[in-house]
This record gives C-alpha cells, structure tokens and sequence, in this order.
C-alpha cells in the first residue's frame, strides 16, 4: 500500500531532465519511429520507463555485454508502450490496482468494458504488436510481451533483470 502511494505521488509529480532525455536518445535516437512512440507517451510514463533503465545501468549491467545492455535499455524504454492511449493516468492507474486486489478474476473481466482496465492487464501484449509493426529486435518484442509473465516460469536473464528493475520502480 505504502509503495503504491509513493508511486502515485511519483507519477503526478513526474518531471523528465535534460540527461533523462540524453539516455533516451543514446538508445532510442538513431530509430526515429521508437523515439516517436516513446514521446507519445504521457510524462510519468516515460519517467517510469527512464527510471526502470536508470536502475539497469546502475544495478545490472556490470553483468551484460554491450549487445545484451543495449537490447535490455531499449526494452526499458519501450516496456509500457501498450499503456499508449490506453486511458491510464495515475487515477485510472490506481482504480484498476483496486479492482485487481480486491478481485482479479472480475475485474479481468472489465478488460472489453473499460479501455484502462485493458491497457492494465494486456499492455505487455498491445505493446510488443506495436514493436512487431517497427524495425525492432525479436529480443526486445519478447521482453516487452513477457514483462508481467506470472513468477514461475522460465525467464532469461534479460527478462529477469528488466522484470526486477521494473519492480523496483
Ligand atoms: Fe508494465
């Protein structure tokens, strides 16, 4: 409850520097289309998305290759662009947390009612048919589609760092 509370002040307050946009660009700013889809997104997302890279950087990547690091930080990025035009906010964001503890089975259930509860439960979806239509790495789609997978499954490293850096943020 707490964490959640924290992450609702962070998404209203959410502001974005200079050297957020300056990572931003170091990996998404040689494809125009990825940039493009990244700026779309509202600012607290494209906080979130900066700070799950941000944490990347600083927790894992003495453990990646350049190739594996440069793969990863553009899934970072582009984690949550299923959330685009989604009608999550920070208010519809915090509704659809509700609902999914209160009842998860339920509230599955709004997904074809209400167009946030769907950006809730299938933006890993929607966002890696958006990376399919774009000149992106069949790494970087599987990463985006799998980043909410249920524990318990066979993760790869990448997914299980990107998974947990999410967590974190
Ligand atoms: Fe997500």
């Amino acid at each position: 409850m707490t964490q959640r509370i924290t992450q609702f002040i962070k998404s209203i307050t959410a502001r974005i520097t200079k050297e957020d946009y300056e990572l931003m660009n170091k990996y998404l700013g040689d494809q125009k289309r990825l940039k493009e889809l990244f700026l779309l997104l509202p600012v607290f997302e494209q906080r979130h998305c900066i700070d799950v890279a941000q944490t990347i950087q600083k927790q894992f990547s003495e453990q990646l290759n350049e190739e594996q690091k440069h793969t990863i930080m553009q899934a970072a990025l582009l984690h949550d662009l299923g959330k685009l035009n989604m009608g999550l906010n920070p208010v519809t964001k915090s509704v659809a947390v509700i609902f999914d503890k209160i009842n998860r089975q339920s509230a599955m259930r709004l997904t074809g009612k209400m167009k946030f509860m769907n950006g809730y439960y299938n933006h890993p979806e929607i966002g890696a048919e958006i990376l399919k239509q774009c000149n992106v790495q069949e790494e970087i789609i599987y990463l985006v589609r799998h980043h909410h997978q249920d524990q318990g499954s066979n993760y790869n490293n990448l997914l299980n760092i990107l998974m947990e850096a999410d967590e974190l943020n």
